[in-house]
């Protein structure tokens, strides 16, 4: 019982963080993340493809483009990535402000250019006012990622019982949860790449997924070394962003389960696993351990209303 008095205290619901003040710049990012404006025919925003009641990512394996081009990868999650090195699922973005820059000019993505972009914000009375109480006078390019950037970072997931667990309270996995945690970390290799608090290296791996027409990190890098190797994802708040994958190849956590079970042979590259050779049980055993990474998502009521009092000039109620 006292344990979790502590827990509380430590570490408090999403609610109470994403509720610390809201700068002007995440609020013009909260609101340009969810605007079609950025995309030339002015029908795709960035939450087109990462949706946030599917863990901002796109529900399906593929998405598709403002012109209804399929993408050649699934859209990856955008919170927890405060800490994250490299962007893409090959790396090939070393800053969230340079990552938001791709999707913007992307002809099969929102294909407006950045001078246009930032042409459409300065002549919009609404943005202007905005960035001006940001210190922005003619909004460029940078202004616009980096608000957007700025958002982004503040996008992390709230507390799971992992987090209960791994603060001491070792009461609150049943049986199943603390077998997969054993799993997870020894005989199943996961944390080998999915290591850290957000369950991610933050480095490139073969898994064998890697095809020749999408070989991964080897296309950005130059080694071959990196063959089929892609970013690590993080295993947090796993639930809604199904499918998995760089391509979404697999619809469920238990397709990916299995996957690891029984590596496929022929890979591109070399795969990095071993098969596990794991009992059914043993896999439901590290489905509930993940399930345990589970927390909320971040509360996105404070950002609009940072950006109301931005327009109105008040203060929060
Ligand atoms: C048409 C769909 C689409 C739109 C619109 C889109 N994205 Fe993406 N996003 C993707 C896909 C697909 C990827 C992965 C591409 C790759 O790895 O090559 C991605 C990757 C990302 C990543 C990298 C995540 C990681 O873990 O490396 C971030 C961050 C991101 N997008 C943010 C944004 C922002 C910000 C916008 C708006 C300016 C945006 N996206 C617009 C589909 C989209
Ligand atoms: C050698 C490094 C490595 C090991 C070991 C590993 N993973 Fe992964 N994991 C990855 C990489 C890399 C991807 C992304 C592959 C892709 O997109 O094609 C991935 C993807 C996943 C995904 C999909 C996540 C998403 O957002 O699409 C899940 C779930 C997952 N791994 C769970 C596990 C579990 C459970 C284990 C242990 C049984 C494990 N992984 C072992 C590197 C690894």
């Amino acid at each position: 019982m006292i344990s979790r008095v502590v827990f509380v205290f430590l570490l408090p619901p999403a609610a109470v963080f994403a509720a610390e003040a809201v700068t002007p710049r995440e609020a013009i990012g909260w609101k340009l993340f969810f605007d079609p404006i950025l995309s030339k025919p002015q029908n795709t925003s960035c939450a087109t493809c990462h949706i946030p009641e599917k863990g901002y990512e796109s529900g399906t394996p593929l998405g598709k483009g403002a012109y209804g081009d399929v993408l050649p990868r699934q859209a990856p999650t955008v919170v927890n990535l405060g800490a994250a090195e490299y962007f893409f699922w090959d790396g090939r973005a070393a800053s969230l402000e340079e990552q938001a820059k791709g999707p913007i000019e992307n002809p099969i993505e929102m294909d407006l250019s950045h001078a246009e972009a930032a042409q459409r914000l300065n002549a919009d009375k609404t943005y202007r006012q905005a960035f001006a109480k940001a210190g922005v006078k003619a909004i460029g390019i940078d202004d616009i990622a980096g608000a957007i950037a700025a958002f982004e970072r503040k996008l992390t997931t709230g507390p799971a019982l992992y987090d209960a667990w791994l603060a001491g309270d070792r009461s609150v996995f049943n049986a199943s949860q603390e077998r997969g945690r054993m799993i997870f970390f020894t005989r199943g290799q996961c944390a080998t790449c999915h290591i850290g608090r957000n369950f991610t290296d933050g480095d490139f791996h073969n898994v064998g997924t890697g095809t020749a027409a999408d070989p991964g990190r080897s296309a950005v890098s130059g080694d071959d070394y990196d063959l089929g190797a892609f970013k690590t994802p993080s295993l947090r708040n796993w639930k809604t962003r199904e499918p998995f994958m760089h391509d979404g190849r697999f619809a469920t956590l238990d397709e990916v389960l299995e996957f690891y079970n029984e590596p496929r042979e022929g890979a591109l590259g070399e795969t990095e696993l071993d098969p596990l050779g794991m009992t059914p049980e043993e896999l439901a055993d590290i489905k509930a351990f993940l399930e345990t990474l589970n927390g909320d998502w971040p509360d996105l009521a404070p950002f609009a209303k940072a950006w109301k009092t931005l327009l109105t000039g008040g203060e929060a109620p």
